[in-house]
């Protein structure tokens, strides 16, 4: 609209002499003319040079009086022709319409004051509110005398203001309609062939760019945690194992670990089973055997647990519940062929079906490690261990005597805290049982030494988060991952 009307305006005169008054004769916003002349302007079709000029706006309590009218008309409105007493004319008005009224309607010998009998009278039969009429002029844009101009600036209700407004002439590409230029050059251009008598517009290589979202890592993905973790494992000579299978079946999860099929842990309460589909295809034969009479029998120096063990328990396919699974599986590839001492790691999620606290979500993170070799002690398994956690900065650790089904002797690991000034739990440890690593063919001196924790927990230490779920899970907040710092240096 303001363009159309300015264009059109150029074609038969020779200039908008004023921006200001061009808008208010055709009904326009000047804010809006004011836009359309710069984007003319810089494309050339019309030449705009800037007008500065002072005017005049009102104050505050300018803009109130020019509603409502000045202090000193209320003043002498709310005087009755007989007179009236100081006390009740009070009464009559606000004590700022009171003052500033009193004040001007004096100058003006509107009214006089009897100081002994305390008594307001007025002087003249008629007045009429000039500041009101002059401060709506103004506010029309009309230019009022000087007097008037010096009189209400003293009153502070008005105040010069620089306006800044264009006159505008044709430009250099003066045409009475912008042209459109074609911004892509499309399928349906060539299908038509309209391409060739197309203008496009020019590329803006200096015009600023979209500002990018880049990606964010998650807290649980940074280099300061996961990767920290890693990078231990792999310098202390440590080969990561293929955690890439969230399915597996109770075999592997519990029975390969000889886990008893009564166990709580095996209970749905407990775990995640399988609708579809519910049962695992293979399992290698002849070990499966070997496990059934382990836990049926005993052998290998155990009396076993004594009890009917059922293949149908064993098939049952769930959501591995730690990732102990991934190593029962890649101790018995490993004992599938001659010996070879090993290191194995992973790092990857597990799932628990468990009630959703501060502290604990159905679904986390396991950091394990393991050990394989001839001979290996308790003291091995510790000694691991201080270096592993103080490759972490904590090498303050205490342990306790605790239970794994697959593990004895099995012990917690516990860190003094220097921050919380308390030992906190940190993982899970023990030398895998006899019973679970000879049905899988190692070697009888061969020993593995293992330990676990959740990546969660230092996380939540590290970032300050006391509860899981602002860390994991739907309720995560978006912002929480876009405003983490890239890195940290140092954990716990
Ligand atoms: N699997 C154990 C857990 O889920 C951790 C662990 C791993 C314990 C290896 C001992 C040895 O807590």
């Amino acid at each position: 609209m303001e363009e159309e009307a300015i264009l059109s305006h150029l074609q038969d005169h020779e200039e908008i002499a004023d921006s200001g008054q061009f808008a208010a004769e055709k009904g326009l916003d000047h804010d809006k003319v004011v836009n359309v002349i710069k984007s003319l302007h810089g494309y050339g079709y019309i030449v705009a040079q800037d007008i500065k000029r002072e005017t005049l706006v009102l104050t505050e309590e300018g803009e109130t009086y020019a509603a409502v009218g000045s202090p000193e008309i209320h003043l002498f409105m709310a005087i009755p022709p007989e007179g009236i007493s100081r006390e009740a004319l009070e009464q009559r008005l606000d004590t700022s319409v009171f003052k500033i009224g009193c004040a001007q309607a004096s100058k003006l010998k509107w009214v006089e004051y009897d100081k002994k009998k305390k008594i307001f009278s007025r002087q003249v039969q008629h007045v009429e509110d000039r500041v009101k009429d002059v401060l709506i002029q103004i506010k029309d844009g009309q230019a009022p005398g000087p007097e008037d101009v010096r009189a209400l600036k003293t009153r502070k209700l008005i105040a010069p203001q620089i306006w800044k407004g264009y006159s505008v002439k044709k430009g250099p590409n003066y045409a009475p309609k912008r042209k459109t230029f074609a911004t892509d050059f499309t399928r349906e251009n060539m299908q038509r062939g309209d391409w060739k008598d197309l203008e496009f517009k020019g590329y803006n290589f200096s015009a600023k760019g979209q500002p990018l979202e880049g990606g964010h890592l998650h807290p649980l993905l940074k280099a300061s945690v996961r990767q920290q973790f890693k990078m231990i494992f792999q310098q202390m000579g440590f080969e990561e194992m293929p955690t890439n299978n969230f399915v597996e079946s109770s075999f592997w999860n519990f029975d390969a670990l000889f886990q008893p099929q009564q166990h709580p842990a095996r209970d749905s309460h407990d775990t995640f089973f399988l609708r579809v589909p519910a049962t695992t295809k293979e399992l290698p034969e002849d070990y499966v055997e070997r496990v059934k009479k382990v836990h049926e029998l005993g052998g290998y120096g155990s009396r076993g647990y004594a009890y009917d063990w059922k293949r149908e328990e064993a098939n049952k396919n769930l959501l591995r519940t730690h990732t102990t699974a991934v190593s029962s599986r890649m101790l018995y590839l490993l004992a599938q062929k001659p010996f070879q001492p090993k290191k194995y790691f992973s790092i990857d999620r597990v799932f628990r079906n468990e009630a959703v606290d501060k502290t604990h979500l159905a679904e986390f993170h396991q950091i394990e490690g393991l050990v394989c070799d001839r001979g290996l002690t308790l003291g091995d398994l510790i000694g691991v261990l201080h270096d592993f956690f103080s490759r972490l900065g904590m090498s303050n650790l205490r342990f306790k005597p605790a239970y794994n089904p697959y593990t004895e002797p099995s012990m917690e690991i516990f860190s003094y805290h220097e921050g919380f000034k308390k030992w906190v739990e940190i993982g899970n440890s023990g030398i895998f049982r006899p019973e679970m690593l000879l049905p899988m063919g190692l070697p009888e001196d061969v020993s593995v030494i293992a330990w676990g924790l959740s990546l969660e927990r230092p996380t939540m230490i590290l970032y300050g988060v006391d509860n899981i779920r602002d860390l994991f899970g739907h309720k995560v907040d978006l912002g929480l991952i876009k405003r983490n710092p890239i890195c940290r240096l140092g954990i716990y």
